[in-house]
């Protein structure tokens, strides 16, 4: 448990720094999202907007096919519903953590995954961004390949260890 705790703090202290996206970067994404997926995508707060970012990046530089980079740029698209500044997600992830019941926003922050599948539906997004989504913090589902599996996971997490940030629980 200790070693959560400090990995919380380095989250703490690692989101104060995440850096908004430049023109570049932005340009990148308008390249490849849809106009409904980019307009939804830069509903984000930065933090978000940048683990997005370095995880579609990622993906890109694995040599993913631009549904799995839409995929992992997309991923976390919800969590701008839960309204929860830093210190409310880090509160949010230790409550989630330890199992505790949650309600109000902290349920919205739980629940990002599922709503955010629904809004890429309705974005018309492809099937893996909207399955991803959906279930990236519950498991892989039988529709995704366990190398897009492990490909989008690993996008995900070298995003986060690029913004020394863990915004997922
Ligand atoms: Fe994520
Ligand atoms: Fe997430």
């Amino acid at each position: 448990m200790p070693g959560s705790w400090l990995h919380l703090s380095g989250r703490f202290f690692g989101s104060l720094a995440a850096r908004d996206l430049d023109r570049s970067e932005i340009e990148l994404l308008d390249g490849v999202l849809s106009k409904a997926e980019f307009d939804l995508f830069m509903l984000q707060p930065p933090l978000d907007r940048r683990h997005g970012f370095e995880a579609a990046r990622y993906a890109m530089s694995a040599g993913a096919p631009d549904a799995v980079v839409r995929a992992a740029a997309l991923h976390d698209v919800a969590k701008r519903h839960a309204q929860l500044g830093i210190p409310g997600r880090v509160v949010a992830s230790v409550c989630i953590k330890l199992g505790l019941g949650v309600s109000g926003r902290f349920r919205t922050y739980r629940d990002h995954g599922p709503i955010g599948a629904l809004e890429l539906a309705e974005a018309g997004s492809p099937a893996i961004a909207v399955d991803y989504a959906r279930s990236h913090h519950a498991g892989r589902p039988a529709a995704v390949s366990v190398e897009i599996w492990e490909l989008l996971n690993a996008a995900d997490a070298a995003s986060e260890r690029s913004q020394s940030v863990r915004p997922d629980r």
